[in-house]
């Protein structure tokens, strides 16, 4: 414990637990998780399109009764922002799933539960109720039906479909990192688990012991196949049938919150509008799917303009309490960061990801009380300059 303190307390910033968790992954785990796809534009732009923003702040302004607590759904969290879904995180830490889960509770924060994780969803909804479940669906009614049947059953309130993986994206790092589903044990993956026992002891043969090999549980109504079988890809099917004909049927069949993922054209935020979404996110699944998809932020206030009443977040390339707010800045209700946690719970399991959502939680607050704010709805755009502002001559009086 103590040890684990004095390592967590080197971690100054999210970006820190990258190196940690590269130190601490077999490299194909890690790449997993760290890359994206082709030529990774997407993954890049998203950082670029928050640093090429500025702020206005202002002073003066008496912050000293600021709070960043926000209700969302009719919920209050105690942060602007979530834990992202991110698939197969059992395989980065020891019950990953939870951990992130959990851990998003314990702060008050909400942590989306991805299709592609390996513990089944009613058990982590036991282990944390309140945590929202994100699908990826068919084009088939019929299991989309059971899905939806089974996610309502386990007490989720919250679905997240997510829209931006008709096929399998070109993740050509996987194959270099030697990553593939099903994942294939060799001489690669045993020499990587050599040299990281603690991963191999602690994740990998301690998840194997007690509790089997990891299946894809919650990609449909039923188990899926175990992450090294052949037939893994079996479930992944049809979603390229997946139209806004069936997003009409699962607004009728499902009766809590509709969120759909993965928006970035403001005709689908007005199509989700119409469709009777609650609410989206405007994403490019951290650059994971088409390479070029612009930076989730530089598409996030076209969305906002046509979203008329529905809840808009973001995720994409968010590291710092500055960018959450810059999200805000341009129209996002809430945000939700997905690697920094992952990489946080590989690092010191519940533990990390409490230190990592610290982190950000106070780098909000200072910022905050450094851009004039009591409260996170008071960030707008005219306290953002970009580039192109700066150059414009003002007029002198
Ligand atoms: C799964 O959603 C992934 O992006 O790998």
């Amino acid at each position: 414990m103590f040890s684990t303190s004095r390592a967590l307390a080197r971690l100054l910033s999210l970006d820190d637990f990258e190196a940690a968790a590269r130190r601490r992954l077999p490299r194909p785990i890690f790449g997993y998780i760290a890359g994206a796809a082709e030529d990774n534009h997407s993954r890049d732009d998203n950082r670029k399109a928050f640093a090429e923003l500025g702020f206005l702040p202002r002073v003066l302004r008496n912050v000293s009764g600021r709070s960043q607590a926000v209700t969302l759904f009719g919920q209050r969290y105690s942060s602007p922002f979530g834990i992202a879904p991110m698939g197969i995180s059992a395989l980065s830490a020891y019950r990953g799933d939870i951990v992130l889960a959990e851990a998003a509770r314990q702060a008050g924060l909400p942590a989306i539960l991805s299709a592609t994780s390996l513990i089944p969803l009613e058990t982590v909804a036991q282990a944390a109720p309140g945590t929202w479940f994100q699908a990826y669906l068919p084009g088939d009614l019929a299991r989309i039906d059971a899905l939806l049947d089974r996610v309502a059953a386990a007490g989720y309130r919250h679905l997240v479909l997510t829209v931006d993986i008709p096929v399998s994206a070109n993740r050509e790092n996987n194959v270099r990192t030697g990553f593939s589903t099903p994942l294939k044990p060799g001489l690669r993956l045993a020499w990587d688990g050599l040299i990281r026992p603690r991963w191999t002891c602690g994740v990998f043969l301690r998840t194997l012991l007690r509790h089997g090999m990891p299946h894809f549980e919650n990609s449909l109504a039923t188990r899926g196949a175990p992450i090294v079988s052949a037939n893994v890809m079996r479930d992944f099917h049809a979603r390229d049938h997946l139209d806004w004909s069936h997003v009409a049927h699962i607004r009728r069949r499902w009766g809590g919150l509709l969120i759909i993922k993965g928006i970035l054209h403001p005709d689908d935020a007005a199509l989700a509008r119409e469709h009777g979404a609650d609410g989206v996110i405007v994403s490019n699944h951290g650059g994971r799917q088409l390479d070029g998809a612009t930076a989730a932020l530089r598409a996030l206030p076209g969305v906002a303009r046509e979203a008329r009443g529905m809840a808009v977040m973001m995720d994409s390339g968010i590291r710092r309490g500055t960018d959450v707010l810059k999200a805000l800045a341009l129209g996002a209700d809430f945000v939700f960061v997905g690697r920094p946690f992952n990489y946080a719970a590989a690092v010191a399991g519940r533990v990390g990801v409490a230190h990592a959502i610290k982190l950000l939680h106070d780098e909000i607050d200072r910022d905050m009380a450094m851009l004039g704010l009591v409260s996170p709805q008071d960030m707008d755009a005219s306290l953002l300059i970009s580039p192109r502002d700066a150059f414009t001559p003002r007029e002198n009086g």
